[in-house]
């Protein structure tokens, strides 16, 4: 069917593709997801997707939810940012994120589109070093 395909597709990306609710609820988990963070999908669906990162945006990342429930004005969405990730080990990691939202009538399902950035970081710290 056309959805086993996507799910094949979605299956084999090297991001991590993850969705949320609108209270931060993770809704999907990408097998990219376990191998960038280490956890497994019944570890994190329809936990916080603030497990996933380190404090101080971990205690903040649901009043962020609720800032742009309020006001509609993007800050991640439509740009992406570098933001620091947290492994299930307790390593953190840097990492390239997007975000992207969707609606179904009421219903809002936020998309973050994750890749691990240390290689790249690593990379550009040599290619400095070089010059
Ligand atoms: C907002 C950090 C993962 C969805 C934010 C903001 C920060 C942040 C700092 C607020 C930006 C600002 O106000 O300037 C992080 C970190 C993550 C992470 C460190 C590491 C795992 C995710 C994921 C999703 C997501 C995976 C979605 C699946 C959102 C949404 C907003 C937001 C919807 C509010 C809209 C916006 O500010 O554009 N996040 N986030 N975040 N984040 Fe995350």
């Amino acid at each position: 069917t056309g959805q086993a395909r996507l799910n094949a597709i979605l299956d084999n990306v090297v991001d991590a593709i993850i969705t949320i609710d609108g209270t931060g609820r993770i809704q999907r988990w990408s097998p990219s997801a376990e191998r960038i963070f280490g956890y497994s999908e019944a570890e994190t669906l329809d936990q916080d997707v603030a497990m996933l990162m380190p404090e101080p945006d971990r205690s903040r990342h649901n009043g962020y939810l609720d800032r742009y429930h309020r006001t509609h004005e993007p800050r991640i969405i439509g740009s992406g940012r570098e933001v620091m990730g947290r492994r299930k080990s307790g390593d953190l990691f840097p990492l390239d994120l997007s975000v992207s939202e969707a609606r179904f009538g009421d219903e809002v399902l936020f998309t973050g589109v994750l890749r691990d950035a240390t290689e790249r970081k690593r990379v550009e710290g040599e290619l400095l070093a070089a010059y």
